[in-house]
């Protein structure tokens, strides 16, 4: 048996505010395999996830093979277009959803570890995060404004996140990210400038793993993953389609579940993936392969596909 054996490790999953996308799963798979998870999450988001820890609502999906329920070590808050507090405008930080919720920019969360943890707390750290404000617009309508609030939110918050929790891993350290396949052929109605964030995004893992693994011995990787219903993906407002118009075309012909996005993350993150860095790695159930679709839109809308 070769397990992926996780025991003494310790995560910081960025992007996770419910169940129901790919950083509660990874994080669910990381604890199965033994590590200590903190997760980081979108002040906005907080107050309701806090809520939902705590009235049970998302016991089920914390329930782990032993029985016991998935803890998180530590809950930060986070805003990830923010590399330190003075970068973000007054007005928001004394707003309802930030004001009591002390530093959450990538500094404050870097300082805050150190803090809890030590000097050099971390092994993993998962990129699970992504906001393009004008993604229902095509790219020939997004204005300068929405296109690089997408690139900052969704692609330079990963390089500061290494930039500032780098020095914080061990060696033999791991950096995932989340990207899709928007970065590399045209996905209509993937917009907003989001695809261009996830072309730098890929860009810069085959750069930081250079430069990570130079640095601190630290590997960085990027999933590729298939659509998925997350809430996000929700607001591309045709997620649903663009999920049966995959398993209908996939060499797999099959959903695409949260929980094997989080195996091969965790995979990623484990010593078996010693030598895995600057890579792409594609869970879609092999569609980015096929080079011509086998059902088009009208069967999937039909509901006569695969
Ligand atoms: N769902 C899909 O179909 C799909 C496919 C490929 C890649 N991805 C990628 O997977 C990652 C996770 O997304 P998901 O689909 O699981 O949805 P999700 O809703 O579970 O995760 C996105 C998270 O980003 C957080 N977020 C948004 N702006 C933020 C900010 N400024 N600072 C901190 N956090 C912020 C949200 O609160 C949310 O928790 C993203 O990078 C996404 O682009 C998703």
């Amino acid at each position: 048996m070769l397990p992926i054996n996780l025991a003494g490790k310790r995560a910081l999953v960025a992007g996770v505010a419910d169940d129901g996308g790919f950083g509660f799963a990874i994080a669910k798979c990381l604890a199965m395999a033994g590590a200590s998870v903190s997760v980081a999450t979108w002040p906005p988001a907080l107050t309701i996830f806090r809520n939902l820890l705590e009235r049970g609502k998302i016991d089920a999906s914390r329930r782990m093979p032993d029985g016991s329920l998935l803890e998180f070590e530590r809950i930060y808050p986070l805003d990830a277009v923010f590399d330190t507090l003075d970068d973000a405008p007054a007005e928001l930080r004394e707003s309802k959803r930030y004001k009591d919720t002390g530093d959450f920019s990538i500094g404050g969360l870097a300082a805050q570890l150190v803090a809890d943890f030590g000097e050099r707390p971390l092994d993993i750290v998962v990129h699970s995060l992504a906001n393009g404000p004008e993604v229902k617009k095509p790219l020939l309508e997004v204005s300068r404004g929405g296109y690089l609030a997408a690139v900052s939110a969704s692609a330079y918050s990963m390089v500061s996140m290494l930039q500032r929790l780098g020095p914080l891993m061990r060696s033999g350290g791991s950096l995932v990210s989340l990207t899709y396949m928007a970065s590399e052929r045209a996905i209509p109605g993937y917009g907003g400038g989001m695809s261009s964030a996830k072309a730098a995004l890929e860009s810069d893992t085959r750069t930081l793993a250079f430069e990570a693994g130079r640095a601190w011995g630290v590997r960085v990787n990027t999933i590729s993953a298939g659509p998925y219903a997350s809430r996000a993906a929700s607001a591309i407002g045709i997620i649903d389609r663009m999920v049966q118009y995959c398993k209908a075309n996939a060499p797999l012909p099959e959903e695409l579940s949260a929980m094997e996005v989080g195996q091969a993350a965790a995979f990623l993150s484990s010593p078996l993936a010693s030598a895995i860095t600057g890579h792409t790695l594609y869970v879609d159930k092999g569609y980015h392969a096929m080079g011509m679709a086998v059902a088009g839109w009208s069967d999937v809308v039909a509901g006569t596909a695969g």
